[in-house]
Parts: structure tokens; C-alpha cells; sequence
């Protein structure tokens, strides 16, 4: 069987690398990939660009590719699987309807409430008027969402009114295009952030591992928010108990809505849950896809094939497959940053030590990175995801440590304390 991966992150890698763990696959082609999907046996990276569908189209015709995985949320969005899928190709990811649940956080808003999925209170404002006297009436702190796609950065948790109406004139003044058309102002919540994907069919809905990632750029979690900083799985704070609840709670009622929409959504059902001290939680966004970097530490633990269960969604017989088994013992990744992420940063830099590493017995998963003159060069913020399993968090994460101690790059920047909260 041959898969094509759309997207070129970490993201991407872990997906390639754990399909090419299958003896049923026989190559898989990554559009456009990376310098980690370059190097990767059995894998080719295709310079077509995530939204190109022609282009995507045409090469898995001729290559005769049986399963087409979008990573990114753009072309989801875009609706690259209705386009793929009329021409009859085999895709996992919902379609353009269904991938308003991460592309509009007024639509999600909505839906939450009609599925009775617990949220944060929000107001939707298309005025900046009504928005600001809406501000002053809630008080901060304060979230301010621009409604559309804008790559992480459209969501401000502002600590003052002052700051939340500054983040109301950067959106409605076009800082981010078009996603700011619409504006969301919620509640502020406090707690831990999980993350709980589940793949779907559109009928039976499955959660994979929980997730936990380290959003800001600094030690003990201060500084800038990133697209994270490392991750680990699975994530305690998410109890049996507390699935099982998300799993009825969450889940269900949510594919349960989108059928009532008539939005046949087959992929994954990403739900960003934010848990109170007490153990409650709230719905703080979905996505459409995988997320990154929470891919890259639940992929290593799965035992299940990957192609079978994306299969299974994308035929409607998720219902029939066996549970999904699991590795014991945990996994965790750190982020090899460029200097000055998420600010400027240079690109470009020789990154050596890729081989030490996996030695030491880490993955590398590749993010920001291209090949160049059979070189591995940075090519991103985040450029590198040094992955490990262990028996324990402790294992996993000194094995990823061990990893990414035999890697440098000019200017190369980690967090040193990521799992700080398994480890204590
Ligand atoms: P979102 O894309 O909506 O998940 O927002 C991105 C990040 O902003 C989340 O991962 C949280 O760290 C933060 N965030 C979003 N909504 C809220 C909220 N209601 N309260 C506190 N933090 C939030
Ligand atoms: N790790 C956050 C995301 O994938 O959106």
C-alpha cells in the first residue's frame, strides 16, 4: 500500500515513520516534507505545496496511492478532501463542513452549546463597540479569539481590560485578514490544558492516549507562547475516570451534533480541554487533524497499525475494529528551537548529531528542516522533536534528553525541564 502525507512538520514525520513500521506499506510520499521525511527509508518527499490539489491529485494517481493522511489544518479547511475524494481518491480528514469546527471558533462555539458540551461562556462580535463595552461589562482577565485559521496566534489571554481591547483593534483592524471578521470574547479559565484526540468514523468515536504539551518558551512554563515546547503522554491529569466522562460528555455529543448538521466527519476529533484544580473540565478549542507536537509522543506508544485504524474511519468500520492497544510506560518529546523563537530567528544552521542521537536510543522527529547538499539545515522555529518511550516518564524523557544532548545546531535552544509536572 502506498499513503501519501500532506504537510511538512513533525507532525508529518511521526506520521510516515509510524506507518513505514508496517509491513503492508510500501512507501510513503510526504507533500512537501522535510529534511526528517527526506531521510527517511522508504519515505519521498513531492514539492507540491499543502494546497496545491491538483498537484496532490494527480501525483496519487500516478503513483497509485491508496490513502491520502492531511496533517495541516489549512488545507482541511480549504476542503482538500472534497476535492481528492471527488476524484476518487481514498482521504483521511473531514471535509470542508466538518473542518469548520477548528477553521471557526464562532461555528464550534455554537455547536458546543447546542450539544450541551461544557465550554467557556463567549460572546460572538462582528462590532468593536459592542465588543468593548461586552469587555467591560465581564471584566479581566479576559480571552479574546479572532473567529478564523491564524497558524495559533489569533487567541490573546489578556490580564487587563487595556490589553484585551488592544488585542480587539489589532483584530478588527485586519491583523489577521479575514479571521478576524468575527471575534469571540470568553471567560477566562485556569487549570492544566490536555489534549484528547480521538479518531472518528462519524459514528464511533475513539480517543487516542491523552496528551500534554508546554506551550510557553521558558523554564517553569513562563515566557511566549510557542507551538510547544515538548509533550508528553499519556498525561496524568486526564484519570480513566475523567475519559470516560469526555468520552460522553465530549465526544459523542460532538460527532452526535455534526450528524445532526449533516457533516459526515471521518478523521480526528481534536478536543483542547482545559482541567480545573476540582477535576473539571471545558472544551477550550477542537481541531480538525493530529496535533503537534502531541503526535509525535502518542505514535510511538501505539501497538495497533496506524493504517488500519485510519482505514477504519475513512470505510465507517470503526465500530467493528478491536480496541486500540497501547505500549505501557510513557513517552515524551523535547523541541530543539532555533535562538530568538518565537521571535526572529536565523535559518539555514548545519545541524549535526542526528545519527548520535538515535543511537543513544531516541527518534528524531523532524519539524523546521530541509535538505540541503545532502546536509540537514534548520529551516523553522521548531526544528527538531527529540523523542523517547520508557517504562516510566523518567526513562522517556532521560532517553530524550540523552538524545538531544548529542545534537547542536548554531543557536540552538531547549527547554530543560519538560514532564516537570510527571516528574514531581
Ligand atoms: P485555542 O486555539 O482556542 O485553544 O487557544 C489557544 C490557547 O489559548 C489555548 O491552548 C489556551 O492556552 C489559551 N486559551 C484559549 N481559550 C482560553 C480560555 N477560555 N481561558 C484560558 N486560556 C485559554
Ligand atoms: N499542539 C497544539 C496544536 O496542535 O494545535
Amino acid at each position: 500500500m502506498k499513503v501519501l502525507v500532506v504537510g511538512n512538520g513533525g507532525r508529518e514525520h511521526a506520521l510516515a515513520w509510524k506507518l513505514l513500521q508496517s509491513q503492508k506499506i510500501e512507501r510513503v510520499f510526504c507533500a512537501p516534507g522535510n529534511g526528517g521525511t527526506a531521510t527517511l527509508a522508504g519515505c519521498q518527499n513531492v514539492d507540491i505545496a499543502v494546497d496545491d490539489f491538483q498537484g496532490m491529485a494527480k501525483l496519487a494517481k500516478n503513483e497509485g496511492v491508496s490513502l491520502v493522511v492531511v496533517g495541516p489544518e489549512v488545507p482541511l479547511a480549504k476542503g482538500i478532501t472534497d476535492y481528492l475524494q471527488a476524484q476518487g481518491l481514498v482521504v483521511f480528514g473531514p471535509n470542508k463542513m466538518g473542518a469548520q469546527i477548528e477553521a471557526s471558533k464562532a461555528w464550534a462555539k455554537a455547536l458546543m452549546q447546542e450539544a450541551g458540551v461544557p465550554t467557556a461562556n463567549a460572546a460572538v462580535f462582528t462590532d468593536i463597540v459592542a465588543a468593548k463595552s461586552y469587555l467591560k461589562s465581564q471584566g479581566a482577565p479576559i480571552v479574546v479569539k479572532a473567529d478564523g485559521l491564524a497558524a495559533g496566534k489569533g487567541v490573546i489571554v489578556a490580564q487587563t481590560i487595556a490589553e484585551a481591547e488592544t488585542a480587539l483593534d489589532a483584530i478588527f483592524a485586519g491583523q489577521f485578514g479575514s479571521a478576524g471578521n468575527f471575534v469571540v470574547i470568553e471567560e477566562c479559565l485556569v487549570g492544566q490544558e490536555v489534549s484528547v484526540l480521538a479518531l472518528t468514523d462519524g459514528l464511533t468515536i475513539r480517543p487516542l492516549l491523552p496528551a500534554q504539551d508546554h506551550k510557553r518558551v521558558g523554564e517553569g512554563d513562563t515566557g511566549e507562547n510557542t507551538g510547544g515546547m515538548g509533550a508528553y503522554a499519556p498525561a496524568p491529569v486526564a484519570t480513566s475516570a475523567m475519559m470516560a466522562r469526555v468520552q460522553t460528555e465530549v465526544l459523542e455529543p460532538t460527532i452526535a451534533a455534526l450528524r445532526g448538521k449533516g457533516i459526515d466527519y471521518r478523521g480526528v476529533l481534536y478536543a483542547g480541554l482545559m482541567v480545573a484544580p476540582d477535576g473539571e473540565f471545558k472544551v477550550l478549542e477542537f481541531n480538525c487533524r493530529f496535533g503537534d507536537p502531541e503526535t509525535q509522543v502518542i505514535l510511538p506508544m501505539l501497538d495497533t497499525p496506524l493504517e488500519d485504524l485510519l482505514l477504519a474511519c475513512v470505510q465507517q468500520r470503526l465500530g467493528d475494529m478491536p480496541p486500540i492497544t497501547w505500549k505501557n510506560g510513557a513517552s515524551a518529546t523535547v523541541v530543539a528551537a532555533s535562538g530568538g523563537y518565537p521571535g526572529d530567528y536565523a535559518k539555514g544552521k548545519v545541524i549535526t548529531g542526528l545519527q548520535a542521537a538515535e543511537i543513544t536510543g531516541a527518534t528524531v522527529f523532524h519539524a523546521g528542516t530541509k535538505l540541503q547538499n545532502s546536509q540537514v539545515v534548520s529551516d523553522g522555529g521548531r526544528v527538531l522533536n527529540v523523542t523517547a518511550i520508557g517504562v516510566d516518564f523518567k526513562q522517556a524523557l532521560d532517553r530524550a534528553y540523552a538524545g538531544i544532548a548529542k545534537i547542536e545546531f548554531a543557536g540552538m535552544y531547549y527547554r530543560r525541564d519538560i514532564g516537570h509536572r510527571v516528574m514531581s
